[in-house]
């Protein structure tokens, strides 16, 4: 099968890498790209928000499966022009991906379908939330309604900063995505993300991971992408992803089949495990990143047979086998990150891979033949071991073996599941 994957993150890095393992992949291409992927695919100079250059492509080159990566051509449609032309693709259509896209429409899902979350209201003007918000009190959480590169979210732990936050919504700090607001239940607890296949009608669990959202150690510092994960998340026991299949994913994939958006792609759902049992906090339309990285070094199944399952409506019989270790990556960044960072600070080389640790590209370059960072998340230094403990002593040990006077890290990731071990 000849395959184009879209994304240039250390998440597409793990799907190319994992992807070029399948026996039946005859062809990868990668658009755009880093150097890591060029390791296992050949890059294409494509305009990936050029769907019509996309769909040119895949047709010059007869292309069997597309997989996008990240979120945003899902919900700008590029699987839906990709579709009109006959191409099978791995992700969601435009309107499935509003699970991802519109924090409303997802909270007016669960509400139809009885599905667990925090108790919301939805609002497009400023006065009404503030309204609302005196007199729900403190803590809540105000979210901006579209997508805001993850940065829409504020937990207010007060009552001034929940109306803070409603004002930069309105004022527009997040542009169009914050001109409606959702302001939704504050919920106490442990987070862990949940990753399934779907193809519109089955549903295949995968498995879950823990990131570690804030930028410094102790999860202190503003909120970034994420600084790192481990797969799998010990809170998420077998008798919980039972219930978070029936109570949570399954009345999501048959709310959105009957509302006329089946989803077919991967559903990522964040959850906050409260003393009720999951509930969700938000849904994603796309792997994690860098969750992805973990759950890559855990599969022990084909991907593009997974991938092309959930793309043509074959989930049905499908299975998933995993290694029975723990996978943990750590983020490498680029000091200043999530703020302002130098770009093209150099990197020496990477310390070589060996069965069980693996670095994944997400923001580099080659320049003049050295590699150089040129995004804030730049290296994901990824190990497995029989415990979190032994999987972070191997990840540690590489990252201490990485040479890059321009990045950081957290040193800490895995902390919970280590506190438990121990
Ligand atoms: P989101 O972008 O929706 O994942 O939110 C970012 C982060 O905000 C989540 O990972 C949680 O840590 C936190 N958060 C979101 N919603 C809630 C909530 N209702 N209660 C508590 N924390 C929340
Ligand atoms: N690491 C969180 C995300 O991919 O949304």
């Amino acid at each position: 099968m000849k395959v184009l994957l879209i994304g240039s993150g250390g998440r597409e890095h793990a799907l190319a890498w994992k992807l070029r393992q399948s026996p039946r992949l005859t062809a990868l291409y990668a658009a755009p790209g880093n150097p890591g992927i060029a390791e296992e695919a050949e890059l294409v100079a494509l305009d990936i928000d050029d769907h019509a250059a996309v769909r040119a492509f895949c047709l010059e080159k007869a292309i069997d499966l597309v997989v996008v990566g990240p979120e945003a051509p899902l919900v700008a449609g590029l699987a839906d022009r990709l579709r009109e032309g006959g191409i099978t693709v791995f992700g969601p259509s435009a309107a499935a991906a509003q699970l991802e896209g519109s924090k409303g429409f997802t909270k007016d899902l669960c509400a139809a379908n009885n599905i667990p979350t925090g108790a919301y209201r939805r609002f497009s003007d400023a006065g009404d939330a503030v309204a609302y918000v005196r007199e729900q009190g403190a803590p809540i959480v105000i979210k901006a309604d579209g997508l805001a590169a993850g940065k829409g979210v504020t937990v207010a732990m007060t009552l001034d900063a929940a109306i803070a936050a409603i004002g930069d919504c309105f004022d527009g700090a997040f542009g169009a995505a914050g001109a409606e607001v959702v302001v939704e239940a504050y919920l106490d607890g442990e987070e862990a993300s949940f990753f399934c296949l779907c193809d519109g009608t089955d549903v295949l669990p995968l498995a879950s991971a823990q990131d570690h959202k804030r930028a410094y150690d102790g999860d202190e510092g503003p909120n970034t992408g994420g600084m790192g994960a481990y797969s799998p998340a010990p809170v998420m026991s077998e008798a919980m992803v039972a219930r978070t299949m029936e109570e949570i994913i399954r009345p999501t994939v048959r709310g959105m089949a009957a509302a006329g958006h089946p989803f077919s792609g991967v559903l990522f759902a964040g959850l906050m495990i409260t003393a009720k049992g999951p509930e969700l906090i938000e849904y994603n339309v796309r792997f994690g990143d860098p969750e992805c990285q973990v759950l890559m070094m855990r599969l022990n199944a084909d991907l593009l047979s997974l991938l092309h399952a959930a793309a043509t409506g074959g989930l049905g019989d499908a299975t998933a086998g995993w290694r029975d270790e723990t996978a943990l990556t750590v983020v490498m960044a680029s000091k200043g990150y999530p703020g302002a960072y130098a770009k093209g600070t150099p990197i020496g080389p990477l310390p070589e891979s060996g069965p069980g640790t693996k670095v994944f590209h997400a923001g580099t370059a080659t320049k003049e033949g050295t590699l150089v960072a040129t995004g804030g998340r730049v290296l994901n230094v990824t190990a497995t071991g029989a415990s979190v403990s032994e999987a972070r002593a191997r990840a540690y040990a590489a990252v201490d073996a990485v040479d890059w006077p321009g990045g950081f890290c957290r040193r800490d990731i895995g902390w919970r599941a280590v506190a438990r071990e121990a």
